[in-house]
């Protein structure tokens, strides 16, 4: 077991699984360009079926002509605190597999799964180089793909903050008191050997 920030795992993983969380507060530091690719980069190294890489990363950083927008296609109640990230990035999937109006194309079972695989792995770079990394599906998917042009066949996923973190205190209320990091359900209740466990 391991036990770090909190929590405490019932088998020995790396500390960085449990260092990994989802803060709300961030300082609103700029990030450099090259800070963010470094954790796109790593996300693109995630596996995916056949090596598809069905992911697509569409970022604005803060201060940048975009970073309004951006802010703009998030639910408001993100809005409220991701507006203090550093960058904004929303992951964008491609549905099918194969060159588009040829032969080959033919719809995808696993890219929503491979580019979940990618948001981790950017969580834990994220996390690596100092920030934290938090998900959103609180975001606005049709207006995504209209005003970032996101061509039919590609699924808006989620949103992502990156940020510094920063002390609870620039949150509201209702913010400041999920502030934590969450713990998780027994590994008895969602692993199970030889047949299903877990229906609940
Ligand atoms: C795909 C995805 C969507 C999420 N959507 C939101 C969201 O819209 N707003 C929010 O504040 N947190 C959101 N979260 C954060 C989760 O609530 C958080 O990851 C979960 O409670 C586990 O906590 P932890 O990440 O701190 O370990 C999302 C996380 C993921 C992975």
């Amino acid at each position: 077991m391991t036990k770090t920030n909190s929590r405490e795992s019932e088998y020995p993983v790396d500390p960085m699984f449990l260092d990994r969380w989802s803060p709300r507060a961030f300082t609103g530091a700029i990030i450099q360009e090259a800070e963010l690719l470094t954790l796109l980069d790593a996300a693109h190294w995630a596996p995916s079926s056949a090596n598809n890489q069905p992911w697509r990363f569409i970022y604005a950083l803060k201060g940048s002509e975009h970073w309004e927008k951006f802010v703009s296609l998030l639910n408001e109640s993100n809005q409220e605190w991701a507006k203090n990230a550093s960058a904004l990035i929303f992951v964008v999937s491609r549905s099918f597999n194969g060159a588009r109006g040829t032969s080959e194309e033919r719809p995808s079972y696993t890219h929503s799964f491979d580019a979940g695989t990618a948001w981790g792995y950017l969580a834990i770079q994220a996390r690596i180089s100092g920030f934290y990394a938090h998900g959103m599906g609180g975001i606005k998917h049709d207006e995504i793909k209209e005003k970032l042009d996101v061509p039919d066949g590609y699924r808006v996923e989620a949103g992502i903050a990156v940020g510094r973190i920063a002390d609870k205190s620039v949150l509201s209320e209702r913010n400041q008191e999920r502030e934590f990091p969450s713990q998780r359900k027994p590994l008895s209740e969602i692993a199970s050997n030889g047949h299903f466990v877990g229906n609940g």
